[in-house]
């Protein structure tokens, strides 16, 4: 399924865009978003063009390319916990905006041979990153070394899986016997796991226990809020950040950040920004998504 951006036009208007502007897309994609930021730059602007995933960058590229009189590009294959250094590299000092949209894109979840769908058998990869390297943590490495009682804290830190425990015991025991290497393993040990009543509920059992392995694989927590205090230095004033959610675990760890940073960032209103009737009747996907905006607010003198 290709990917509708979410909260497009309410973070784009969140972003006042300023033609000519420096503007830093945390999480293009294939360049829903940014597409929207580059046609208000104007080719005086500059966007610089982050993701971890290879291959959806050079699609981005190849779509972004075609505006007509588009800004400057950057593109570049990182993680936006590196922002800090990404700028220093290009001798980029200030940035009026930063968007971060977070978590993946629909192709990412559905496209064959990542693991990070419980819908098909696929390798326990789970990196944003499609062609992993030796030194990055995989969801495989996660299930097969870990202890049970880290294993445990992340089912429970980073998705509040309630049988956090017993789906990491079950793990535990059942690699001594053989590696777990697939989704569908993982979902059968997950299904042996917990209660019969949880196996039947609306939402899939796996779910959570999903999630909790792409969030540990990626380090996303820690990559959210290095990338926010990186936005607190470089953000010009009155620069912008919107940062889209998805789920609460990440909402909240952008709420509180945000607000360690309140001297510097200020909140455009307290409560988030969700997606109308109108956009979820078109992309049910964006149900749980939630737009918080800050802006850096010239010092006050005496
Ligand atoms: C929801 S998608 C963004 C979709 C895009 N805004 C659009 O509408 O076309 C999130 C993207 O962020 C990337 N991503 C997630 N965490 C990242 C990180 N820490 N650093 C860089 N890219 C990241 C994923 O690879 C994915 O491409």
């Amino acid at each position: 399924m290709s990917h509708i951006p979410v909260l497009l036009h309410e973070s784009i208007d969140a972003l006042q865009i300023k033609r000519g502007g420096i503007y830093v897309d945390c999480t293009t994609n294939r360049g829903g978003h940014s597409k929207e930021i580059a046609e208000l730059l104007g080719k005086t602007g500059t966007l610089i063009c982050i993701d971890l995933d290879t291959d959806a960058l050079r699609e981005a590229e190849a779509n972004l390319m075609q505006i007509d009189n588009h800004p400057r590009y950057i593109f570049v294959h990182s993680n936006f916990r590196h922002l800090g250094t990404i700028l220093v590299t290009h001798g980029i000092e200030r940035v009026d905006g930063i968007l971060a949209d977070l978590g993946l894109s629909s192709q990412e979840l559905d496209s064959a041979g990542r693991g990070f769908t419980f819908r098909y058998d696929e390798p326990l990869l789970m990196t944003f990153d499609p062609h992993p390297t030796d030194d990055m943590t995989t969801a495989y490495d996660i299930i097969n070394n870990w202890g049970e009682e880290s294993i445990a804290d992340v089912l429970y830190g980073y998705a509040d899986e309630r049988y956090a425990k017993r789906i990491a015991k079950k793990i535990v025991e059942t690699r001594i016997s053989k590696e777990i290497k697939t989704t569908f393993q993982l979902v059968d040990i997950i299904a042996s796991a917990v209660p019969t009543l949880y196996r039947h509920r609306k939402t899939h059992f796996a779910t959570k226990t999903f999630q909790a392995l792409r969030m540990a694989a990626n380090d996303e927590l820690t990559s959210i809020k290095e990338m926010i205090h990186t936005a607190s230095s470089v953000l010009a004033y009155d620069g912008r950040l919107a940062i889209i959610t998805f789920h609460s675990t990440e909402d909240r760890v952008v709420k509180h950040t945000l607000k360690e940073y309140r001297d510097i960032l200020t909140l455009t209103s307290k409560k988030p920004i969700v997606p109308s009737e109108e956009e979820l009747n078109t992309n049910p996907r964006a149900r749980s998504a939630q737009l918080r905006v800050a802006y850096k607010p010239l010092p006050k003198y005496n």
